[in-house]
């Protein structure tokens, strides 16, 4: 139950576990006949002065303190080799997981709850698999050897451990049952720490513009006390429960020296079998101890195991067809056909009814205010997310029936948000086709405009970019996102917004350069300025999800009031002939 997923990553280990689990029963053997081999050498040679006798026994106990010793390191070798490779493979098929996933239930999780359960809870899964082994064997045998040892010893007293079993697991059992929940928490509340500081680190900057530590200090302070609140509160649950059960078993040492005191003065018992019963107790209470802390650990892992099952039982809200079509080897035509489309947790409408055809080659451009829906609209043509009602055709099939690899290997996006990697500036721009040549990498460079600045640079294209690109400015950042995205050489090209922070002068130049280059490519474009549509082939203009025009840009000067008002509000009235 919840932990059933696991079984096939011990499994890949049975054979180091199953000798790791025959060191650890020897192990236990070896601590079990000790304390009996000291009676004897108390009772039999001690008290009758048989120095043979004491110095023979005296050499087996200490052989077996040895190779227990030597159990114990092999032991402790082997499960942590287990428990680490176990963790390992489980957090690679977690992340091979979470790749799988749609952007809707990757926003469903949220990613820093992601990162927690690849890391924090992966780490207390694997450190049960390293405890599991004393739970499930040297606890047990330990426990009930003692007892049974007890009984070999003197079945009378044997019943003073025996009676205590009973008391210790019911309090036990309180145990768990308390500090499950408490584990949950623990672990939602180390999600909302990792949730806050991801967002202070990725925005560190603008904290640090607006001057707003005091503010993230405080967020932070707040998860932070929450998250030792509840931790606390945890290891209050134990700090009461493990000196109980150390107070039960105590108690039943106590009465083993009176009861057995009791005996030894009426000549009914021997010093030795009192010392090996007070022993024996002692390994109870030890088994005990250690049950306890490892079923602390358990159902912590539990906890954690049940968030780690959870992605992975998460299907892909992304339906993916059984034998998908590949990527058709047509030309490039784009069709929106009455499409919906609304985020889940979004009620209304991001976009209503929007129907277009975008013919081979050409470029369609898209404008509208902020928030209308045109970042949505691209994002459904590589499926990030599905239509909800409509459908969008490339060549004439639904992108639905496309091997989704083939739908993006032949789309190429320019996002809004730029995103690099650290690495060169060749590797950035690479990272479009591996397999790119030198001279290719040049070529899509000045392409982008990005060449020239490029080689300004000490080392040209191997300068090293820190995380997402920070030695670069923005638009010098849109440019290399621009080259990397042309030098996939794709079917279907979409620029959100891409050129926005470019000078007007340089991204014309980009324009020009581009137009030649996409000639056979499908390109739709984004943006504000209505200098970057005007000579697009089409353009659409949305507004609050709808489009409230379509056509060129004579023909909705004509006849598209929003769009002739974003033209005379970017380019006065005598605008309209500038820069066609
Ligand atoms: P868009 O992000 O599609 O708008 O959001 P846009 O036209 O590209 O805007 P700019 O020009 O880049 O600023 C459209 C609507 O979808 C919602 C937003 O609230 C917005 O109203 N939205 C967007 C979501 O609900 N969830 C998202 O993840 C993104
Ligand atoms: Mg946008």
């Amino acid at each position: 139950m919840g932990l059933g997923y696991l079984k096939k990553y011990l499994l890949r280990y049975r054979r180091q576990y199953i000798a790791a689990l025959i060191f650890i029963t020897l192990e236990t053997f070896g601590d079990l006949i000790q304390p009996t081999i000291m009676s004897k050498v108390i009772d039999n040679g001690v008290k009758r002065g048989d120095m043979d006798y004491v110095l023979k026994l005296g050499g087996l106990m200490f052989l077996i303190t040895a190779l227990g010793a030597g159990f114990a390191i092999t032991r402790n070798i082997i499960s942590s080799k287990v428990s680490q490779s176990f963790g390992a493979d489980l957090r690679e098929d977690l992340y091979i997981k979470i790749q799988s996933l749609s952007l809707e239930n990757i926003d469903e999780f949220q990613d820093a709850s992601l990162i927690t359960r690849l890391t924090n809870d992966v780490n207390q899964v694997q450190n049960f698999a390293h405890g599991s082994m004393r739970i499930f064997v040297k606890a047990p045998i330990l426990g009930i050897g003692a007892v049974i040892m007890s009984f070999i010893l003197n079945p009378t007293m044997a019943l003073i451990p025996l009676g205590l079993v009973p008391i210790v697991i019911v309090i036990i059992s309180m145990n768990l049952k308390i500090s499950y929940p408490i584990f949950t928490r623990i672990q939602r509340a180390l999600d909302k720490v990792n949730a806050v500081m991801r967002e202070y680190l990725a925005g560190i900057r603008v904290v640090k513009a607006f001057n707003r530590f005091d503010y993230e200090k405080d967020r932070f302070r707040k998860v932070n006390e929450g998250l030792k609140n509840i931790t606390l509160k945890g290891m209050r649950v134990i700090a009461v429960f493990n000196p109980t059960v150390s107070l039960t078993v105590s108690i039943g040492i106590v009465l083993v020296l009176w009861v057995g005191g009791v005996r030894v003065n009426t000549g009914n018992m021997e010093v030795g079998k009192i010392m090996a019963f007070v022993n024996y107790m002692t390994q109870v209470l030890h088994s005990l101890v250690l049950m306890t802390r490892i079923l602390n650990m358990f159902i912590r892992a539990k906890a954690s195991s049940e968030r780690i099952r959870e992605v992975f039982e998460t299907e892909s809200s992304m339906k993916v067809k059984e034998s998908p079509t590949a990527f058709p080897n047509g030309q490039g035509r784009l069709e929106f056909e009455n499409v919906y489309f609304k985020y889940h947790n979004n009620s209304r409408w991001v976009l209503e009814d929007i129907s277009f055809t975008v013919n081979p080659g050409e470029t369609l451009a898209i404008i509208g205010s902020t928030g209308s829906g045109k970042t949505s609209l691209v994002n459904l043509i590589p499926r990030f997310y599905d239509v909800v009602e409509g459908s969008i055709r490339i060549d004439n099939i639904d992108i639905r029936h496309m091997n989704l690899d083939d739908l993006r290997e032949r789309i190429s996006i320019v996002p809004q948000k730029v995103l690099l990697f650290t690495g060169t500036i060749k590797d950035n721009i690479k990272w479009g086709d591996k397999n790119a040549t030198d001279k290719e990498v040049e070529e899509v460079a000045k392409i982008a405009e990005a060449h020239d600045f490029i080689m300004s640079f000490n080392e040209g294209y191997n300068t090293y970019l820190g995380q997402g690109g920070v030695n670069l400015s923005g638009g010098q950042k849109q440019r290399i996102s621009i080259a990397r995205a042309l030098i996939k050489k794709p079917s279907i090209l979409i620029l959100d917004d891409s050129t926005s922070a470019v000078d007007l002068i340089t991204e014309r130049k980009i324009r020009n350069k581009l137009k030649d280059y996409l000639k056979n490519t499908t390109t739709i474009l984004i943006a504000q300025r209505i200098t970057s549509v005007m000579d697009a082939d089409k353009i659409l203009v949305l507004d609050r999800g709808k489009i409230v025009g379509q056509g060129n840009h004579e023909e909705l000067m004509e006849n598209c009031q929003v769009y002739r008002d974003i033209c005379i509000s970017q380019l006065g009235k005598e605008g309209v002939s500038f820069g066609s």
